[in-house]
C-alpha cells in the first residue's frame, strides 16, 4: 500500500505548534511578530501565493503588511523600501517574491534584505551557515526545510544509508535541499537539466525530491519500488475533463502512475505547498524570536 502524505494536516500541526510560540512570544516579549512580503507586478499566480501567506501570517497573530509595486518598480525604488524594512523594529521577517520582473536584479534585491530578517533563507549569510552546517542560528529556506519535514515523518531524523536524489539545482530550492539531506546523513546527487541518463540515476533513489518546474516528467520506469517521492512542483496545465478552458495543478511526478511503484508520495496539491506557507511562518516566529533576544523555538 502506498502512503500518500497528507501536506495540510502536517502543515495544520506545525501552525498549531507556531501559534503556541507566538503566545509565548507575544507574552515575554510584548509585541507580535510582524512579516512584510513585498510583490512586485500583476502576475496572478505570484499574487495568490502571496495572499496565502499574508492571510495565514495573521490567522497565526502576527502583524502582517503586503507592499504591492507596479510592474516598472525601479531597482533603486526596491532597494529603498528594503532599507526602510530592514529599519522597521516592527518588521521581524521580510520576503520579496519571486520572480521578480526581469528588468530587477533579483540578487542584488535578496542581498539587500538584513540576513537577520530573511525568513526566505535565501541570503547569503544564510545559505553559507546551512552550507556550513549550522542550522542553529540562520534561517532556511521554506520549501526545502517544510520537504524535509515531511522526510522526517517517513524516515525519522536521519537519514543514514538512503540515497537521495533531488532533480532541481536552484539556489531557492535544490541547493539548499540537497545541504538539509546531506545534514539528515543522507547520500546525496543533485541532478539537473545537463545531467547524463536521469532516469537512471532516479531508481537508484531511496529518496526522490523533483523540483524541476515541468508538468509530470518524473516517470513511472523512473521510481525505485518503495522509494518515497517529494514533488515541489506546481504546475497549471489544462483540464478539458473538467470542462472547457479549465486547468488544474499538477506536479512534476505522473502522480498517478508513480504512486503505483512509490512507497510513500506527496501529492499536488496538497503536499509540499501547505508546508512552504508554515515554514514561512515558523522562520517569522523564529526571526522575531532573535531579534528580540528571546531563546529560539524549535518547530
Ligand atoms: N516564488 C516561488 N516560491 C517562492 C518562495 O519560496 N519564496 C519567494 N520569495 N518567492 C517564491
Amino acid at each position: 500500500m502506498t502512503t500518500i502524505i497528507d501536506g495540510k494536516a502536517v502543515a495544520a500541526s506545525v501552525i498549531a505548534s507556531i501559534k503556541v510560540a507566538h503566545e509565548a512570544l507575544e507574552a515575554v516579549g510584548g509585541l507580535k511578530a510582524g512579516l512584510a512580503v513585498v510583490i512586485v507586478g500583476d502576475d496572478p499566480a505570484s499574487h495568490a501565493y502571496v495572499g496565502a501567506k499574508g492571510r495565514m501570517a495573521k490567522e497565526c497573530g502576527f502583524v502582517s503588511v503586503q507592499h504591492t509595486l507596479p510592474e516598472q518598480t525601479s531597482q533603486k525604488a526596491l532597494l529603498a523600501l528594503l532599507e526602510e524594512l530592514n529599519r522597521q523594529e516592527t518588521i521581524h521577517g521580510i520576503l520579496v517574491q519571486l520572480p521578480l520582473p526581469g528588468h530587477l536584479n533579483s540578487e542584488q534585491v535578496i542581498q539587500a534584505i538584513s540576513p537577520e530578517k530573511d525568513v526566505d533563507g535565501l541570503h547569503v549569510v544564510n545559505a553559507g551557515k546551512l552550507a556550513t552546517g549550522d542550522l542553529a542560528t540562520g534561517l532556511i529556506s521554506c520549501t526545502p526545510a517544510g520537504a524535509m519535514a515531511l522526510l522526517a515523518g517517513i524516515h525519522g531524523p536521519d537519514l543514514s544509508g538512503l540515497n537521495a536524489v533531488v532533480i532541481g539545482r536552484s539556489n531557492l530550492f535544490g541547493k539548499p535541499m540537497g545541504q538539509l539531506l546531506l545534514n539528515a546523513n543522507a547520500t546525496v546527487t543533485i541532478a539537473h537539466s545537463r545531467t547524463k541518463d536521469l532516469a537512471g540515476i532516479c531508481r537508484k533513489a531511496d529518496i526522490l525530491v523533483a523540483a524541476v518546474g515541468r508538468a509530470e516528467m518524473v516517470k513511472q520506469d523512473w521510481i525505485n519500488p518503495g522509494a518515497t517521492v517529494i514533488d515541489v512542483g506546481i504546475n497549471r496545465v489544462a483540464a478539458p475533463e473538467r470542462g472547457e478552458g479549465k486547468t488544474k495543478l499538477v506536479g512534476d511526478v505522473d502522480f498517478g502512475a508513480c504512486a503505483e511503484t512509490a512507497g510513500v508520495i506527496t501529492p499536488v496539491p496538497g503536499g509540499v505547498g501547505p508546508m512552504t506557507i508554515a515554514m514561512l511562518m515558523a522562520n517569522t516566529v523564529i526571526a522575531a524570536s532573535q531579534q528580540l533576544g528571546l531563546p529560539r523555538p524549535v518547530f
